[in-house]
């Protein structure tokens, strides 16, 4: 049984008056007794962490980083590194996502580095996947997923390494777009994914939560939360209204 997910990433969203706004709202919405079907995790943008972390406290909805540095510590202006997240209670990061692999040249291999530093830093890493438009359409979408997933699997040393894995299928062309993959669509790369992660740990590849993103909203949750591959939602735009968002998170039920 594989506990549902609902992630909100806030990309570079917010200000002070409306974080606090959003988190009372969900904190509302998202009681301990409702918390029991699926986990809600927010994603704000880093300067607004130790906001969340004080207004979420107490509350069962988790908070994470956006990304994370791909080095320790050190000499490196502007970057947050894994333990500054958990220091304020991050459990979870997002790795991978395509406008940091798009707009800030992201290869797989500074992917890589980043889970790895994520992951032994004690948080929990979100891959992020998915094919371009022109992927897509040329036919490219199994061997783009899968290149950048065996990127991370090819360099595991130990397997139980993979348990906190969760990942994220965002066709590129799907985010921000209004376009959702179809849940057809979506189920068969989910369903990819997971034979593939069976391929290394069939047990953790059971268990393992696989989220998709790409313009989820309140009309089309339920399609795809329907699937047997889908484990829950990374939502971008429609997370920064609480109303929205907690209709995603309750649909899922
Ligand atoms: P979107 O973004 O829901 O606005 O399409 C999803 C994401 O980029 O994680």
């Amino acid at each position: 049984m594989r506990k549902p997910i609902i992630a909100g990433n806030w990309k570079m969203h917010g200000t002070r008056a409306s974080v606090a706004e959003l988190l009372a709202a969900l904190k509302q919405g998202v009681t301990s007794a409702s918390n029991d079907h699926a986990e809600m995790i927010v994603f704000p943008p880093a300067i607004f962490i130790p906001q969340t972390e004080q207004a979420l406290t107490g509350s069962p909805i988790h908070w994470g980083g956006q990304n994370t540095a791909t080095e320790i510590g050190g000499a490196f202006t502007g970057e947050i590194s894994a333990a500054m997240l958990l220091e304020f209670k991050c459990q979870y990061v997002l790795i991978g996502h395509s406008e940091r692999r798009a707009l800030y040249g992201e290869t797989d291999a500074i992917t890589v580095k980043k889970f790895n530093l994520a992951q032994q830093a004690g948080l929990q890493p979100i891959l992020c996947l998915g094919e371009t438009l022109e992927e897509r359409q040329a036919g490219h979408t199994r061997h783009v997923v899968l290149r950048q997933l065996d990127a991370v699997l090819k360099q595991i040393s130990d397997i139980q390494q993979l348990s906190h894995m969760i990942l994220a299928y965002e066709p590129v062309w799907a985010i921000g777009t209004g376009l959702n993959a179809t849940p057809e669509q979506a189920q068969e790369v989910h369903e990819l994914l997971r034979e593939q992660v069976a391929k290394y740990a069939p047990s953790i590849a059971e268990k393992m939560r696989i989220l998709y993103g790409g313009s989820v909203k309140a009309a089309n949750a339920n399609s795809l939360f329907a699937m047997p591959d889908i484990d829950g939602g990374l939502v971008g735009g429609a997370s920064l209204n609480a109303q929205e968002f907690l209709q995603i998170y309750h649909s899922i039920n």
